[in-house]
């Protein structure tokens, strides 16, 4: 087959993304995917038939994330595979989406936001964070000793806690929970996606309307002093929950499961809980669960000796940068005691993860305690039983059917 490069010339149809993780290890990334990670870059096909890039090494990856010409901007991006039947020309950003912004807008939103994840408001959260799992931790219990681990812990934990930053009720959370599921999911068609995200700004509007009359200790009243409309004070609401769910959720979830799948590992941590930040960091490293991130060149740009033209999208798999064996040796094991600070699951540059340490504090706190409450804590089911998440954008596991020993 022929493809057309961003510069009009027609070549031999370069290979399109792996994303198969049903053979093999449900761990690591698809199967084809690091394989040729001695080249750190490599020409891949769009699903529109756009030839652009696939960046598979840890330096060429920082290197795209870091610079400037590369724009995050969602209408100069192809997609890699289609999602919710879109391959390309997709919609710019909607009003408070950072995420698709570039330099100066974004940097504008950015700085409004930074100023405002305090050191005070996440140590505040850390103390909260451990009441909050405790609680979670309390009705598993009381529902046990067999229960789906994604229902009774992964999901509510960091709901529990993104409500809790920017002052939205838990108790509503039936207003944006199956909204963001849904924006989240490859297999939704743009109509439902566009009436999910309606549906949640909807309800940011309210929130944000109610926070401007009677302002209260969260980050949302905190942003109604900022220079911002309510359709933006509501769009960066609806961004904000949006990102902090489905993303630790998964950690959560998916890293349970990788822990269980790893005994010795699982046995170093509940023999010293002091391993628990350095426990996070290497699975944040290992399952990559926000992967890939797409750019798209503004000029020609040189990366590593190679030119990438403009125009070209770029694909940076998050998943094989970070099992680059040059950066991290020995990369497809799960241990805990490396250092895998460095590591690009938070992406890297002007868009890297706002929420960062709310997802370290969380994922220290919960993991710990969740093995010390549940000493004999297990799969209640085989391995290969259990469902992943394989069409959404965030990697994980659909359920998690776990069991112990009741005293
Ligand atoms: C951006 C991953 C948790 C809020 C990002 C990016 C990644 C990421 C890879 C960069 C996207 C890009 O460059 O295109 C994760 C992971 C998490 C997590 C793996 C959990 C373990 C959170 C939480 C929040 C959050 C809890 C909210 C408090 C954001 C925001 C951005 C972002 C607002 C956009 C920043 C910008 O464009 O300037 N995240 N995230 N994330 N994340 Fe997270």
């Amino acid at each position: 087959a022929a493809a057309t490069t961003a510069d009009g010339t027609t070549t031999d149809a370069p290979p399109t993304l792996p994303t198969d993780r049903r053979t093999g290890c449900p761990f690591d990334p698809p199967a084809g995917l690091t394989a040729l990670s001695d080249t750190p870059m490599r020409r891949l096909r769009y699903a529109d038939g756009h030839v652009g890039r696939l960046v598979t090494g840890h330096a060429a990856a920082r290197a795209v994330l870091a610079d400037p010409r590369f724009s995050s901007r969602y209408e100069l991006l192809h997609l890699p595979v289609s999602m919710a039947g879109m391959s390309g020309e997709l919609p710019p950003a909607p009003v408070g989406d950072i995420i698709g912004l570039d330099a100066p807008e974004h940097s504008r939103y950015r700085r409004l936001l930074t100023g405002r994840f305090t050191v005070r408001r996440m140590r505040r959260l850390t103390e909260r964070a451990e009441q909050l799992t405790s609680e979670c931790l309390d009705a598993m219990e009381q529902a046990g000793p067999t229960v789906d681990l994604v229902e009774a812990f992964a999901r509510p934990v960091p709901a529990l806690m993104i409500c809790e930053l920017l002052g939205v009720p838990y108790a509503e959370r039936d207003r944006f929970q199956s909204q963001v599921a849904i924006l989240f999911d490859q297999t939704v068609g743009e109509g439902p996606k566009g009436e999910a995200y309606t549906a949640l700004l909807q309800y940011l509007e309210e929130l944000v309307l109610a926070k401007r009359a009677e302002p209260t200790d969260d980050l949302l009243s905190d942003l109604t002093s900022a220079d911002l409309t309510d359709e933006e004070l509501a769009g960066i609401g609806g961004l904000l929950l949006a990102a902090g769910l489905d993303t630790t959720m998964n950690m959560l979830g998916l890293g349970v499961f990788a822990l269980f799948s790893n005994p010795d590992q699982l046995d170093a941590l509940r023999a010293d809980p002091g391993l628990a930040g350095q426990t996070a960091e290497e699975l944040l490293r290992y399952l990559s669960v926000a992967d890939p991130l797409l750019r798209s060149a503004l000029e020609d740009v040189e990366v590593e000796g190679e030119l990438i033209r403009a125009g070209e999208t770029v694909t940076v798999s998050v998943q094989a940068a970070n099992r680059d064996p040059r950066r991290f040796p020995d990369p497809d094991r799960l241990d805990i005691h490396r250092r895998a600070t460095g590591h690009l699951a938070f992406g890297h540059g002007a868009h890297q993860c706002l929420g960062q340490q709310l997802a370290r504090v969380e994922m220290a706190v919960a993991l710990p305690a969740l093995f010390a409450r549940f000493p004999t804590l297990r799969l209640a089911v085989p391995p290969r039983e259990v469902p992943l998440r394989d069409r959404a954008n965030i990697y994980g596991v659909v359920s998690l059917p776990v069991t112990w020993d009741k005293e």
